[in-house]
């Protein structure tokens, strides 16, 4: 997620930009860069890679005298990491420089517009149609420009502008994606979020939707979007400065998961255009997907959970056999693939080395390769033919919440998309999915309400030293992430296991006592599933059960009972997995782990 601090004032800006972006690194970036006026000019310093490369580039600030500027920290969304793609991002001339958060949807068509009259981008990047588009509309009043530019912006931004017109102003702006004002002593401050500044201040003005922003060294003035000002409270904080970074939370793990709302809806909410889903980085067509004998999906660990899910729904959905593999299985089985074979790869960093690998056998083999990936320009995004980006900012947590809830929707995206290509749903199926899709941010969010509840149960059982979890179908899918995700934290042993197959073995472990998480969404096997819960609980299970707000009535059959809302049946995973995210992040805090860091493990795993 990218970050950004402007400062206005009597001190170098140089310096204090840096400080802050240092402070922003936690988000994840892939470049950084500045915009400082100096006498009459504005001076732009900007690099690929780590925050050092542009410490040294502008000797810690020093050969960027100026006291008026704004930095960035650029986690790359539209555009590789680049020198040219990293921001401040510069109109035609020269006169405007911008940074930016977030992602403009309509950029392509505004981008067109402007190439008709004459303008010529440089980057591949989102931004720069706002830096042009500032340019274009500009008369000689900065703020009636950026004004105009606001109201033609579709998606989310916080933007942060200078001009060369007017070296003792700065502008700035936010929607749906976080921005705060810092006040000073004859200084003024923005920032994407409070700890990045709150070295130098601890006075902030929290700013709403389309709220414009004029900083100068004397004050503050917010407008609205009809110009007139708006007054605002001061907020004074006094936190301490580490809590702070992780947005309040005690660990960015439970920060990730509150973040999956936001997540899901800047993932999905991009891809429908009027009710239909618009792929537009899948160039697959339906002559090439009806081409395809077999789908195979690689790989490894959370990411291969959501294989598990694709190939249920991918299979139901479009009727094309599809075989999921663990990426370090795969690459070394001699995998049967041609240019009639479909791979699609998933992975939240693109550079775990197993899948990577995998990826390049199938391509050697001749096979199309589509990739689900969370870093733009990683290694996996690079090497496939397609790439469908979650977009669901950089993760820092070891253990993955957002990215495989992200991943989850591109495979509900991807496989409704393939279906109709392939004429397989009916217009009232596919509005039907449709409209599910568009809902699940707003249930997810639901299903966040009722942690307490699972809080609770955790702290009755986290000395537990041994938990099952249990499903058919999807919710077998679930139960191995549920499974997963509470091994990694918290270090209690654990299984999954599908429950038409305990009678096979692992039910000879069931004794008085033993946990059972008992995932039970899927409406057709619900009897079923409820057979294999009596099962272990005549043999002295304690049994949670997990399921859909329609299902309430298995209460009776289980000895807890968590609900989350409904939703169709392929996307219920979704829904089913936020709980079990949760129980696992409280059993592993109420044990003391090192949630964000489990020991022996690393966020990307590079080696094989
Ligand atoms: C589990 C987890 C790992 C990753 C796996 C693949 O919480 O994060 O199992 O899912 O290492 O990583 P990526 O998705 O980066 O390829």
């Amino acid at each position: 997620m990218c970050g950004i601090v402007g400062y206005i004032g009597g001190d170098q800006a140089a310096p204090i930009l840096l400080s802050g972006l240092e402070k922003l690194e936690y988000r994840g970036y892939d470049s950084a860069g500045m915009a400082v006026y100096t006498g009459d000019s504005l001076q732009i310093a900007k690099s690929k890679g780590r925050l050092q490369v542009l410490h040294d580039l502008v000797d810690g600030g020093k050969k960027l005298p100026g006291s008026v500027g704004i930095g960035h920290t650029r986690w790359a969304t539209h555009g590789k990491p680049s020198d040219i793609n990293s921001h401040p991002q510069v109109s035609k001339s020269g006169k405007f420089a911008v940074v930016h958060n977030g992602i403009i949807e309509n950029y392509q068509e505004i981008k067109q517009k402007l190439i008709q009259k004459d303008v010529n981008f440089v980057s591949e990047t989102d931004t720069e149609v706002v830096a042009q588009l500032l340019e274009y509309y500009y008369k000689g009043d900065i703020l009636d420009a950026f004004i105009k530019v606001i109201s033609r912006l579709q998606g989310s931004y916080a933007l942060g502008i200078l001009c060369v017109d007017d070296p003792e102003k700065l502008y700035a702006v936010r929607k749906d994606s976080p921005l705060v004002v810092g006040l000073g002593e004859h200084e003024n401050y923005v920032a994407s979020d409070i700890p990045s500044i709150l070295n130098f201040t601890r006075d902030f003005y929290r700013l709403k939707d389309n709220e414009v922003v004029e900083l100068t060294r004397q004050g503050v003035k917010i407008f609205n979007m009809e110009k007139e000002p708006i007054e605002k409270e001061l907020v004074h904080v006094d936190w301490d400065l580490s809590v702070a970074e992780k947005g309040g939370y005690e660990h960015f793990m439970f920060k990730e998961i509150m973040e999956q709302p936001k997540a899901l809806r800047d993932t999905i909410s991009p891809r429908i255009k009027d009710g239909r889903i618009v792929l537009d980085d899948v160039t697959l067509t339906a002559e090439q997907l009806k081409q395809f004998n077999r789908i195979s999906i690689v790989a490894c660990g959370s990411a291969y959970h959501v294989g598990v899910v694709a190939k249920y729904v991918i299979e139901k959905l479009t009727r094309i056999p599809v075989e999921v593999d663990v990426a370090s299985e795969f690459r070394y089985r001699q995998p049967i693939l041609d240019s009639n074979s479909l791979v699609i790869v998933i992975s939240q960093s693109g550079e775990t080395a197993d899948t990577l690998a995998a990826l390049r056998e199938s391509k050697r083999l001749g096979a199309r390769v589509l990739s689900i990936v969370n870093v733009v320009g990683s290694s996996i995004a690079n090497d496939s033919d397609d790439v469908l980006y979650t977009w669901a900012g950089p993760e820092i947590a070891v253990a993955t919440t957002k990215a495989y809830s992200t991943q989850l929707a591109v495979v509900y995206l991807l496989a409704i998309y393939m279906a109709d290509l392939l004429g397989k749903l009916s217009a009232e199926e596919y509005d039907e999915y449709v409209r599910e899709l568009q809902a699940l941010p707003d249930k997810v969010e639901q299903a966040l309400q009722n942690k307490e509840d699972i809080q609770y149960f955790a702290s009755k059982h986290f000395s537990a030293k041994d938990i099952f979890f249990i499903g058919r179908n999807l919710d077998y899918a679930i139960s191995m992430e549920g499974s997963l995700k509470l091994k990694e934290i918290s270090y209690i042993h654990s299984e999954a296991y599908a429950a038409g197959e305990l009678k096979h073995g692992t039910i000879s472990l069931m004794e008085e006592g033993t946990l059972v998480v008992a995932i039970a969404t899927h409406q057709q096997l619900l009897e079923k599933m409820m057979s294999n819960v009596i099962e272990v609980r005549s043999r002295g299970a304690l049994v949670l059960g997990l399921t859909t707000e329609d299902n309430g009535q298995i209460e009776k059959d289980v000895d807890f009972l968590f609900t989350v809302p409904s939703a169709c049946e392929i996307m219920r995973p979704s829904l089913a997995v936020i709980p079990l995210q949760l129980f696992s992040y409280y059993m592993a805090s109420m044990k003391g782990c090192d949630i964000d860091k489990p020991r022996n493990l690393a966020k990307s795993v590079t080696v094989e």
